[in-house]
């Protein structure tokens, strides 16, 4: 019922990840805004992040034997105007029982640099009292399945206010809160005419930076992509395949997942400057806030994949979920560097047959990886260039992260102490040459051993890999 801001055209806008690590147990991804001219919001960000994801690491130790623990924070921008911006940060999490969310909408009011929770939208105690009467009636009507006795003039339970284009203020609750998990996200609107008496000053300029906010541009490319979705394409390549022979030159392909993010401009001078060509498997969500660095990679011979939405373990999802993880990262990522993706680095490397189907489907090859620089686990950039060196073999996918400074740091001696070993960075599509990569297969390094040792495509109709060495020694 909220029409979310575009992120790509807020100026200064970052988007800052905290995470795990891919092959990490629990999982954890967080992803949420910075803005440059914003400390105090930027600050408030972090610290809700921080909290939440220690709180769950507690969780989730001491719950160590359920079996699926993962946690994921995504955000929107709920408004955003030069007078005010509204952050919505949506907290998932499983411990080992079903997935369950949480919503909360932070305001910066840019006219006097302060950083409110929603409830100070209203200008007032008894105009949450009126607002909690309103949503009560509204619930106890014909949603008989929630619950309205809960709702109480409580401001922890009015975290996550915003407003629609009519200006109609949307209350929105946790699973739990109102009713039971299983309805999902439960929302009141407000309508304006209500809500108008009840706002603060801040309040009123969030409800006119949302009427602005137009209806999401490219719905009718968006359904003319998924309908073309599938069907037969050019595979995707950089700019530069075919200038080195992986069954000549001795290969590696260096891999950056999460971005792009605020150093991801930093790495692309340094590869730029080593005329090292890399593979990105970036977010979907990432991309299309910051959709430059994708471009640029583009420009300079690297390589744009899929590392799908917004970074949930996949193997936990209905096959509709993954499938609008996929297509959504795919459709920004196509929509920025005007190329499909061909390639799929599933979120933590989680994939199984039912993921490489419908990846096959999407015309996506399953790519995960054979050394693990395990780069978000240390600060420290030597430890993560001697991992990295230690681990490189040719033919090998190597796993990093362009999202984090450390691995950004590491990078020039990575460079130069594999090029002294007499390496050639490629992307992964060059290090299977002319054997190509197939929609459906998975694929973990170019190297004998590691070739495809999931099988080769298991669901891609007919088509079996062709199960001879790989072009690397
Ligand atoms: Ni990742």
């Amino acid at each position: 019922m909220i029409n979310y801001v575009d992120p790509s055209g807020v100026h200064g806008l970052n988007v800052r990840t905290v995470a795990a690590g891919d092959s990490a147990d629990p999982h954890m991804y967080a992803a949420y805004p910075s803005i440059d001219d914003a400390p105090r919001l930027n600050e408030k960000l972090l610290k809700t992040v921080k909290e939440q994801l220690d709180r769950f690491g507690r969780d989730a130790s001491r719950d160590a034997d359920l079996p699926h623990r993962e946690f994921n924070i995504d955000w929107q921008l709920a408004a955003a105007s030069d007078q005010v911006i509204g952050v919505r940060l949506r907290i998932g999490e499983s411990v080992g029982a079903g997935w369950s969310e949480s919503r909360t909408t932070v305001w910066y009011d840019r006219t006097d640099s302060r950083v409110l929770d929603s409830a100070a939208l209203l200008k007032d105690r008894p105009a949450l009292e009126e607002l909690a009467s309103i949503v009560r009636d509204r619930l106890a009507g014909p949603r008989r399945e929630t619950s309205s006795r809960t709702v109480k003039a409580d401001p922890g339970l009015f975290d996550s206010l915003g407003f629609n284009p009519r200006g109609d203020l949307v209350v929105e609750f946790d699973d739990n809160q109102v009713g039971a998990a299983s309805l999902g996200r439960v929302a009141v609107a407000v309508p304006a005419s209500e809500a108008e008496p009840l706002l603060s000053a801040t309040g009123a300029r969030a409800q006119r930076a949302a009427l602005k906010t137009t209806s999401e541009p490219g719905s009718k490319l968006w359904k003319e992509f998924i309908a073309e979705a599938g069907t037969a394409k050019p595979p995707a390549a950089s700019s530069q395949t075919g200038s080195v022979d992986c069954a000549k030159a001795k290969c590696v392909a260096l891999t950056y997942d999460d971005g792009p993010g605020p150093d991801t401009g930093r790495l692309l001078d340094l590869l730029g400057a080593d005329h090292a060509r890399a593979t990105f498997f970036s977010l979907g969500a990432n991309a299309s806030a910051r959709p430059e660095p994708l471009k640029r990679m583009m420009r300079e011979g690297h390589l744009v994949a899929n590392h799908t939405w917004s970074h949930r373990d996949l193997t936990a999802l209905t096959d509709n979920r993954i499938t609008d993880q996929l297509n959504r990262a795919q459709y920004a990522i196509t929509q920025t560097i005007g190329q499909v993706p061909a390639l799929l680095r599933p979120p933590y490397g989680a994939t199984d047959d039912r993921i490489a189907s419908i990846a096959a489907g999407r015309g996506l090859a399953v790519v995960r990886w054979s050394a693990d620089s395990r780069d978000l686990r240390t600060a420290d950039p030597k430890v993560i260039a001697k991992r990295v060196v230690a681990e490189a073999k040719p033919g090998a996918i190597i796993l990093m992260h362009d999202v984090y400074r450390p691995t950004v740091d590491a990078t020039p001696e990575i460079l130069r102490r594999l090029r002294e070993k007499g390496y050639t960075f490629v992307t992964v599509p060059e290090l299977y040459g002319s054997l190509g990569m197939l929609p459906g297969g998975t694929y973990n390094s170019g190297d004998s051993t590691g070739w495809n040792d999931l099988g080769g495509p298991k669901s891609s109709g007919d088509t079996q890999a062709p199960l001879q060495r790989p072009t690397t020694p």
